[in-house]
């Protein structure tokens, strides 16, 4: 459904960007035309977030032309690239959590009135919202809405600005299923109006499901645009990563052994009233991954937060090795081997302003070997260890001492990964591990998750992704409204079906 006359909407030509002398995109050149959908692809690491940020104005390019309907751009700074039709919505969303959805629409924009009549706002808010299906509650709280929620005020707030390049970094990568399907129909729409969207991201089915083309860039340097209806999984693969996909994992049956972690009648607050935990009971053995299925915002992040200490329950009690731990704080659970794999990596998984090492040492700074003596880290040991999960994990070399958050976005979740599956954990609480991660590191993380298993780390698997769950678990329970619905002891005895209408709070 590619509608395009002879300007494109975008033209990007011979983009350098350099970063520590290293080339993130090298003369890449991209097309953009109204009315498309338009995939951009790539390893980990491979530029992606780059060249889009270099067109929303974020970063200054070092080489290269962008062109808008034909007319040269020169983008100082990202206002200059709104002015021009250009929004970003961004791998780590950038919504003001303590604002409310109005508010933060018309946050640092130009010719805002010094009073604001609120009801303008809105109207126009509604108007959008229908027309695109975006459903929004202009005057609810950003931090009590849900990822999907949050998405479509992003999504909002970039036609608010009047955006026409709609420039979407991982957006489906935090949404459920029934939410990534309703976020295309959107997108169609937005396309069909005439609007030009750039869509980034890891699943190449659900890609080759709505763009017309897809560029794939490789280190840095694109490696060509091809039509979808051209371009198969095979192809696409092969064409990031220099080479064919493998997919050698086998898993072994499990050898459950005793109880690596048990809670009975738990409960706690959540953030919402359909988030608090009611009465959670259940054992996770040592040497099992248990997946937890459900739809999001069903309570997964509460339970896991407490299951990690970092929420306190109002009633209830939660067993590590032989203790009733529940009322402790974060560190007495880390020291009773809990590894936690939470979904917000830029806030509760690592520190963006922190260095690799440091990222590193959270977790273990007052103990042997990371401390020695009272007060002192051994940072040549810290070092050693950061080179050797970095080797391990594939994460992108930084000069040392960067902040974590020049990484790529994928490189980041490698970071927390690695730092969370090497303190040798007896229980890891794992929201979507593979989030973020290209299909090869992805496949690694799978595997490093499983050698875990074989080791006798009971697992705790948070995942929306069904195909995922019954291929990884060794059972599944599912929740809904903060409830577990029931748990199924051989996932190969029930269907998806089952398990789906749980989720949706059936009882089966
Ligand atoms: N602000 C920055 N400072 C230094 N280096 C950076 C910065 N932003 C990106 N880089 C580097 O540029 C390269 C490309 O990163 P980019 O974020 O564009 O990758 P990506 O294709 O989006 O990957 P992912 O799939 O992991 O999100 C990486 O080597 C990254 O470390
Ligand atoms: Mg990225």
């Amino acid at each position: 459904m590619t509608v395009q006359s002879s300007v494109p909407l975008v033209f990007m030509s011979g983009i350098d960007k350099i970063f520590f002398e290293n080339y993130a995109n090298r003369s890449v050149d991209f097309e953009l035309g109204r009315g498309e959908v338009h995939a951009l692809l790539g390893e980990n690491g491979a530029g992606k977030t780059t060249l889009m940020n270099v067109l929303a104005g974020i970063y200054t390019p070092d080489a290269g032309k962008i062109y808008i309907e034909g007319r040269e751009a020169r983008f100082a700074s990202p206002k200059d690239a709104i002015a021009s039709g250009i929004g970003m919505v961004h791998q780590h969303f950038m919504l003001i959590p303590a604002l409310t959805v109005w508010e933060n629409m018309i946050l640092g924009m130009d010719g805002v009135p010094f009073v604001i009549d609120k009801r303008v706002v809105a109207e126009k808010i509604m108007e959008l919202s229908e027309r695109y299906s975006l459903p929004v509650d202009p005057e609810a709280v950003v931090l009590a809405l849900s990822i999907g929620e949050r998405q479509r005020v992003e999504l909002l707030k970039m036609l608010y600005r009047g955006a026409r390049v709609l420039i979407l970094d991982e957006p489906t990568s935090v949404l459920t299923p029934q939410e990534t399907l309703d976020f295309f129909s959107t997108l169609r729409k937005m396309a069909a109006a005439g609007h030009g969207i750039v869509l980034i991201s890891h699943k190449i089915e659900e890609i080759l499901s709505i763009a017309g083309r897809m560029t794939v860039l490789r280190k840095g340097k694109c490696v060509g645009t091809v039509e979808s209806s051209q371009a198969g999984r095979e192809t696409l693969a092969g064409m990031m990563m220099g080479r064919p996909v493998e997919n050698a994992r086998k898993k072994k049956s499990a050898r459950p052994g005793g109880t690596a972690l048990s809670c009975g009648k738990l409960s706690a607050r959540g953030d919402r009233d359909s988030r608090t935990l009611r009465d959670i009971s259940f054992e996770l053995r040592e040497g099992e991954i248990l997946g937890l299925a459900g739809v999001a915002g069903n309570a997964q992040d509460e339970l896991c937060e407490t299951l990690a200490g970092l929420r306190i329950p109002d009633s209830g009690e939660i067993i590590l090795r032989g203790e009733n731990v529940a009322g402790m704080g974060p560190r007495d659970f880390i020291e009773r081997g809990v590894s936690y794999i939470p979904v917000d990596r830029k806030g509760t998984g690592l520190v963006p302003n922190m260095n690799m090492r440091e990222n590193i040492a959270l977790k273990r700074y007052w103990r042997k070997p990371a401390a020695c003596g009272r007060f002192m880290l051994d940072w040549d040991f810290l070092d050693d260890l950061s080179r050797s999960l970095a080797d391990a994990y594939g994460i992108q070399a930084i000069p040392a001492g960067s902040p974590v958050r020049v990484l790529s976005g994928g490189n980041l979740q490698k970071l927390m990964l690695a730092r969370e599956l090497s303190s040798k954990p007896s229980v890891i609480l794992a929201m979507h591990p593979v989030w973020g991660l290209d299909i090869g590191a992805a496949e690694f993380v799978r595997e490093r998750i499983l050698e875990e298993r074989e080791k006798g780390a009971g697992i705790l698997l948070v995942s929306d992704d069904l195909d995922e769950l019954f291929e990884m678990s060794d059972r599944i329970m599912v929740i809904f409204g903060g409830r577990i619905m029931g748990i199924a002891d051989d996932p190969g005895d029930v269907s998806k079906e089952r398990i789906g209408l749980m989720m949706a709070g059936m009882a089966v």
